[in-house]
């Protein structure tokens, strides 16, 4: 069967410091060539710090930015940002922050329209009883359709969120941080519900997440981002189990429980590497206390290290 979505080289570098005349000042390389498979049907969480490309990677996946290099392919179908109406119908993207994602001062309905409108050219009748139908499914009253986004909580707002990358039919969802701004018992409601419609609508999810023990709950596979790159990608169970890569280790080491942010010990004295201007090498040997003279020298290519296990490290684990 093909992939639900097969990433090929996918990089994104910023250009910063624009200038009037000239080139910019300098250029971040906020993802570095990542090359993927999410297969239909899977949760593939996504987990690293604040700042390794999450987001970044993220808004490639939906049509929001264009990559610098690679492809994607949709379901066997290559897909550029050329044609945002054709990523629509098969990739949505929910934000973390599901207030500030929703045009104030448009109603629920206005926002639950669009995509029905501009994606699916359906006429106001056709559009009534999808939006009912979603709102159902999501366990959202009517009445809600007619207010505004302030009126709602932040888990009623998530909902929402979901309801409307529900509303385009795409059938693969890029959930970025969904849970991150809620409180702990609402991130649970908001878990189950994703986890229902998944089995319900055959969804496919990429989660991110910079909580581990979310990613631990909800992820078949994952894929551990530092500093721009794939560092460890393999079955969750193999990765939570026995990790190779020394950052995951650092991960696991640190957030032990559920809704803890995931924040490694030495990060409070270590900083990142200067993204303007990276030293050579494996991006992690400040932090890492297995680095030698190689790592300080060679930047390891991601490696098979168990079945279905890949880690991007000189020593692993
Ligand atoms: N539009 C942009 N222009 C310049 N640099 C950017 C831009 N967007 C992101 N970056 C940089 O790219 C890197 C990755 O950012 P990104 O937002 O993808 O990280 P993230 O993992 O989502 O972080 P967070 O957990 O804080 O959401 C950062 O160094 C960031 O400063
Ligand atoms: S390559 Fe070296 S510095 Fe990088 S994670 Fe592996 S052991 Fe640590
Ligand atoms: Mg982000």
């Amino acid at each position: 069967m093909t992939a639900a979505l097969r990433l090929t080289d996918l990089s994104k570098t910023f250009p910063v410091g624009k200038r009037l005349f000239g080139p910019p000042k300098g250029r971040v390389r906020a993802v570095r060539p990542v090359t993927l498979i999410v297969e239909h049907g899977e949760t593939l969480g996504i987990v690293g710090e604040s700042g390794c490309g999450k987001s970044t990677l993220a808004r490639m996946l939906v049509g929001l930015i264009p990559p610098s290099t690679g492809t994607i392919a949709i379901d066997g179908r290559a897909f550029d940002n050329s044609d945002p109406a054709a990523f629509g119908k098969r990739v949505q993207y929910v934000f973390q922050d599901p207030i500030s994602s929703l045009n104030p001062r448009k109603s629920i309905r206005q926002v639950m329209e669009a995509p029905l409108k501009h994606l699916h050219g359906m006429n106001r009748a056709e559009r009534a009883t999808r939006i009912a139908e979603i709102f159902d499914l999501v366990s959202l009253r009517q009445e809600f359709l007619e207010r505004y986004p302030h009126e709602f909580s932040g888990g009623q707002a998530q909902r929402i969120g979901i309801a409307r990358a529900l509303a385009a039919e795409a059938r693969i969802l890029i959930l970025d941080e969904p849970v991150s701004a809620l409180d702990v018992s609402v991130q649970a409601q908001v878990l189950n519900l994703l986890n229902r419609l998944k089995t319900e609508l055959g969804l496919t999810y990429v989660f991110i997440s910079h909580d581990l023990a979310v990613i631990e709950a909800v992820s078949d596979r994952v894929v551990v981002l530092y500093f721009g790159s794939v560092v460890e990608v393999g079955p969750a169970d193999a990765i939570f189990a026995r990790p190779r890569h020394p950052y995951t280790q650092l991960l696991a080491d640190s957030a032990p429980r559920v809704g803890r942010p995931l924040e490694a010990p030495e990060a409070r004295e270590t900083e990142l590497p200067d993204p303007l201007n990276p030293p050579p090498g494996c991006p992690f040997t400040p932090r890492c206390p297995r680095a030698t003279e190689i790592c300080r020298a060679e930047d390891p290519p991601l490696e098979a290290k168990a079945p279905g296990q890949l880690a991007a490290c000189h020593h692993p684990l």
